[in-house]
């Protein structure tokens, strides 16, 4: 049963929404670029680095995921780690990622945005040459900076508009709600940005509330929290504002305490648009398929509701809409061609 299970989950064709690129810096990677770019790390093997991966709340993986990131220097870095991931996501038959970048991470030590962007880009594009990956790149603001950083950072990205779909909002959400950057998302808003957030995972259901009517966000990053506020499931749902959700990264950072009882069937049964994404693999325990397998385990998910998990993927993307159809279309012949 298990292993039917994989393998359906393993086929099913997908995309990934939420999905930080420095996140999946796996720790055998760390080592190489350390020792190529002649950085010291606190750890003396990948093991040592994944004991070191126990965290009780969202601030404890920061603090070492920003530790990690700071031995990416070079442009080839950056496109080393998107490579990397790439290459791990094809393997498991994803079909569209959209992914987020955190510039201030590295402005912040030097590394120019330039470099940044451009290993990045590079990788995303030879990506979708070579493994048909199509995609869109998502710059992140770091909430737990003040606003005006978040205004220079937006003005350091307007000379790679072409490059850059949307805007986000990550790092440490409690205390710095969505309204903090209401004036820069209206600024990003102008330039023609798509606007998203991260809202209500470990923060309050009125934070999600802020990034919907505050920043006017196209969606909603985790979400979790929204089950506390009946008005707003109903609002989220009316508008079918799409949830990325995030089991193993909810588990790992003890938003939910088992994934036993992860409300997905619940959210879908009050017309909520979920989808299943992995955050910060490197760092969470699995990629998207074993974020699906995750679930799929311990709730019973049939493979029609893994199947609708997989087409909202696809629904909740910013793909053309005649796009989103061909791929949604893949995933129901995909269901109608198993066994
Ligand atoms: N939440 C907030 N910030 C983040 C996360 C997350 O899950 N991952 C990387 N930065
Ligand atoms: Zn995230």
């Amino acid at each position: 049963m298990t292993a039917t299970l994989e393998k359906f989950i393993a086929g099913l064709p997908k995309a990934e929404l939420h999905l930080h690129i420095e996140g999946t810096f796996e720790p055998e990677l760390m080592f190489e670029i350390a020792q190529r770019n002649k950085r010291q790390i606190r750890f003396n093997s990948v093991e040592e680095v994944k004991q070191a991966y126990r965290f009780n709340n969202l601030q404890e993986f920061l603090d070492i995921y920003y530790e990690g990131a700071n031995v990416l220097i070079e442009e080839r870095d950056f496109y080393d780690l998107t490579r990397a991931y790439l290459q791990r996501v094809h393997a498991q038959n994803v079909q569209h990622v959209e992914i987020f970048f955190d510039p201030q991470t590295h402005t912040d030590r030097g590394i120019s945005f330039d470099t940044v962007i451009k290993g990045i880009y590079r990788a995303l594009e030879e990506g979708e040459k070579q493994f048909g990956i199509s995609f869109k790149l998502i710059m992140c603001f770091l909430r737990h900076l003040p606003e005006e950083a978040a205004f220079k950072t937006l003005e350091e990205a307007l000379p790679f508009k072409d490059w850059i779909y949307g805007v986000g909002l990550d790092s440490s959400e409690l205390g710095h709600p969505p309204s903090k950057f209401e004036r820069v998302f209206a600024k990003a808003r102008e330039a023609g940005f798509t606007l998203m957030a991260h809202a209500g995972e470990e923060g309050p259901s009125a934070y999600i509330w802020e990034a919907l009517t505050q920043l006017n966000v196209a969606r909603i990053d985790h979400g979790n929290r929204c089950l506390d506020d009946e008005r707003l499931v109903q609002e989220l749902a009316a508008r079918q504002m799409a949830l990325t959700l995030c089991p193993l990264s909810n588990r790992a950072l003890k938003v939910v305490q088992t994934l036993d009882n992860y409300p997905i069937q619940k959210m879908m049964d009050k017309g909520l648009l979920i989808t299943i994404n992995s955050d910060d693999p490197a760092y969470f325990g699995g990629y998207i398929n074993e974020n699906y397998l995750g679930i799929a385990q311990p709730l019973h998910l049939s493979k029609e509701t893994l199947a609708e998990l997989a087409k909202n993927s696809f629904r909740a993307s910013f793909l053309p809409e005649e796009e989103k159809e061909k791929r949604i279309a893949r995933v129901e012949a995909y269901l109608a061609n198993w066994d």
